[in-house]
């Protein structure tokens, strides 16, 4: 089995085949999606809501970012694992930037990704590529900036916006990104974006004419309690498994019905017998 790299992503998008990007942050999750078929693992920093509970992407940083990169590359065999760079990893300069961007490759990532096109992220998206860190580009919605956005708004409404964010796809492109996530943008908007770059795009809430398609795992399985985007899609009930498993287990526990004899150890014969003339003879 081989392992996805840079040029097979790009060589999906020549062949127009669809290429699926999925989110993971353990090791057992990314063995899952792995072997599922997933052609990219995204080690997102949505991690800091699913996996952390915090309120935004904001709040999560490298500690957090290297553990969870490493437990997924730890199960990912042939998905390429694309390590998050988190809020003001990257943001204050360049050195920081590919230092922090190193750590996720050795933890294990084989490529990382930055939001937006702002001079210091193409600075820093030149200055990876050049250092041998593949990268992917972050544009639309961009969690990390989402109290300049105004809140979880669809950006690229406008044929304006439109062009403006082909022009920061361009430049990413030009910096050196091989592919570039599309988050809630509209699917005329990401459409015509996706045909006038040559890296493929990766849609999350950005219709069906993107490259590829990424969505958060903890989103698709059902497992995160507290918000279920618009543009995602539940295919399973992990929360209501979950609960009752564990309800299971508390109402067996407390009836007595767990652990019978299939659960527990025995002593052997003869080490039984010497403890029950021990117990007789200290009482
Ligand atoms: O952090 C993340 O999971 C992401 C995806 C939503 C693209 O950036």
């Amino acid at each position: 089995m081989d392992r996805i790299t840079v040029s097979t992503i790009q060589k999906m998008k020549r062949a127009g085949e669809k290429i699926v990007m999925l989110t993971a942050y353990d090791y057992s999750t990314a063995k899952y999606a792995d072997e599922a078929g997933a052609d990219m693992i995204l080690v997102g920093d949505s991690a800091a809501m699913v996996v952390m509970g915090y309120e935004t992407t904001n709040q999560i940083g490298m500690t957090e970012m290297l553990v969870f990169t490493k437990a997924a590359a730890n199960g990912a065999q042939r998905s390429l694992v694309v390590g998050d760079l988190p809020f003001l990893s990257y943001q204050l300069s360049v050195k920081k930037a590919v230092l922090n961007a190193g750590k996720l490759i050795q933890q294990g990532a084989g490529a990382v990704k930055l939001e937006g096109a702002s001079d210091f992220a193409l600075k820093a998206v030149a200055r990876m590529t050049e250092t041998g860190i593949p990268v992917v580009g972050h544009l639309g919605f961009t969690p990390q900036s989402v109290k300049v956005l105004g809140g979880y708004k669809v950006q690229g409404k406008s044929a304006a916006a439109t062009l403006k964010m082909l022009e920061d796809a361009k430049k990413l492109q030009d910096a050196g990104a091989f592919a570039v996530v599309l988050e809630m943008v509209p699917e005329e908007s990401a459409r015509y974006i996706t045909e006038n770059l040559d890296i493929p795009t990766i849609g999350i809430g950005a219709g069906a004419y993107t490259s590829g398609q990424v969505l958060v795992s903890d989103d698709i399985l059902g497992k995160y309690p507290d918000f279920a985007p618009k543009f995602s899609k539940k295919y399973a009930d992990l929360r209501t498994v979950i609960t009752s498993a564990c309800a299971d287990f508390v109402a067996e526990v407390k009836n007595g019905a767990f652990p019978t004899d299939k659960e527990a150890f025995h002593m052997p014969e003869a080490d039984l017998q010497e403890l029950q003339k021990l117990a007789s003879a200290a009482e």
